[in-house]
């Protein structure tokens, strides 16, 4: 077999075998394979695409170029779930311990940030002494005493996607549906939880621009799932803007906190709700309807706010510090941001706002880049509000007072308004298995 073949056959538009897709994975792994020729391999996909079994082959092929998770030992319960990507989003601070409060079993890796987006580890990490590194026995016994543990992924999961990504990332590869849905299934088939939730934007915050977008890949990855012979369920939803009102990674610590209190705000309780009860309905073999009313009674009685403590004490995490949660919002400095107009704020573009947070050093521009913790944004208006010029739109958030003016700018650039209140588009917009 000649990677050059394999090229060439998929530039024609020829489906590739599983032998040829592992053939070039175990090929890019050991050096046989050159950058060069994996690009243009996955140029080829891009513009030729792959159909369903191919799709299932190069996920196949990817958890199988590293360490793959045994979560048998904790039953049937397990349940991972996992969000295309998006701004503010905190969701897993929230639906992890609603459904490890219920009796899933919520074991799970996630990542860092990078550029705009925020990750869960960098939240976890702006709460004093919280552990994301575990040994794998740790890993387990945590998963098995409280039903709920979240670490930095594993170098060692899926480390073909990590150079194929790093690849695509350079070379305009990223934008595939194909490609996008191997890449995320074959980190969660590796991390081993047999019910999956994705939670897969669309908008400008989101790799998907339209819902049918979305919808395809969602049914994509639904489709490797079943392969793999996980139950995997997918909530399509809207990044327009960016979901709840913080952005930054302990702002979005203090906001999980309001919503596992039952104070959360509206667009955030109802996606955490539907995501949640996806998990546990999935996990625990309850329909819809019973696993939206334990969910809403996990948060009403206190339950899933107390599972949040007692995760965090449990991975070492200052729970004393952030009880006070006055803690979270102590930037050294802060600013408000005034609307310039009156009107009905008709958009507030999420990429926009990510920047800005980034800015403010909330987020890595380079992967080793440090973060502050407590920087970011708190939004006052959302989407449709009325305002009168010199309201507070939001307030910014930081260690540097000399970020505040390049914020601010990109900031005011993600809003506009109109005299007219704008139509608000359902935040979710399907649920599909
Ligand atoms: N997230 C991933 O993990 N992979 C992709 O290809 C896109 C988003």
């Amino acid at each position: 077999m000649r990677i050059y073949d394999i090229i060439d056959k998929k530039r024609h538009g020829d489906c590739l075998s599983q032998e040829e897709i592992d053939f070039v994975i175990s090929s890019y792994m050991s050096g046989n394979a050159q950058d060069y020729q994996i690009s243009a391999l996955l140029m080829a996909i891009c513009i030729n695409s792959m159909n369903e079994a191919e799709t299932s082959a190069l996920t196949k092929a990817m958890v199988n170029s590293g360490e793959v998770l045994d979560l048998s030992l904790l039953g049937e319960k397990t349940v991972d779930k996992h969000s295309t990507g998006g701004i503010g989003d905190k969701t897993t601070l929230i639906v992890a311990p609603i459904a490890a409060s219920l009796g899933c079993t919520v074991a799970k890796m996630s990542g860092r940030g990078l550029g705009f987006t925020g990750g869960t580890v960098d939240k976890l990490e702006s709460i004093d002494n919280f552990k994301t590194e575990l040994s794998i026995d740790e890993f387990y016994k945590q998963a098995n005493d409280i039903g709920i543990v979240v670490v930095g992924q594993s170098a060692n999961l899926t480390p073909a996607d990590k150079k194929l990504y790093a690849l695509r990332d350079v070379t305009a590869t990223i934008d595939s549906i194909p490609l996008i849905a191997s890449s995320i299934m074959s980190k969660k088939i590796a991390s081993g939880s047999k019910s999956i939730v994705l939670d897969v934007k669309y908008g400008s915050g989101a790799f998907m621009k339209t819902p049918e977008d979305a919808e395809k890949l969602a049914e994509a990855m639904i489709k490797i799932g079943k392969d793999f012979g996980r139950r995997v369920t997918a909530v399509i939803t809207d990044m327009n803007a960016p979901l709840g009102t913080c952005i930054g990674n302990s702002l979005e610590v203090w906001e999980a906190i309001e919503a596992l209190s039952g104070r959360g705000e509206e667009n955030l309780i109802r996606l955490c709700s539907a995501v949640s009860a996806c998990m546990v309905s999935s996990a625990l073999g309850v329909d819809m309807e019973e696993a939206e009313s334990m969910v809403e009674s996990a948060i009403s009685s206190g339950k899933s706010l107390d599972k949040f403590y007692e995760w965090i004490e449990k991975q070492g995490g200052d729970v004393s510090k952030i009880k006070d949660t006055s803690s979270l919002l102590s930037a050294k400095f802060k600013r408000d941001i005034y609307a310039k107009e009156d009107g009905y704020i008709y958009s507030l573009d999420a990429q926009k706002i990510g920047t800005a947070s980034m800015i403010l050093g909330a987020g890595r521009v380079n992967k080793d880049d440090k973060i502050d913790h407590l920087a970011g944004i708190k939004l006052s208006k959302s989407l449709g509000d009325y305002v009168n010029k010199g309201d507070v739109l939001a307030t910014m958030y930081t260690s540097n007072d000399a970020l505040f003016d390049s914020a601010s700018l990109t900031f005011e650039q993600s809003i506009s308004y109109s005299k007219c209140k704008p139509k608000k588009s359902d935040l979710i917009y399907k649920v599909i298995k």
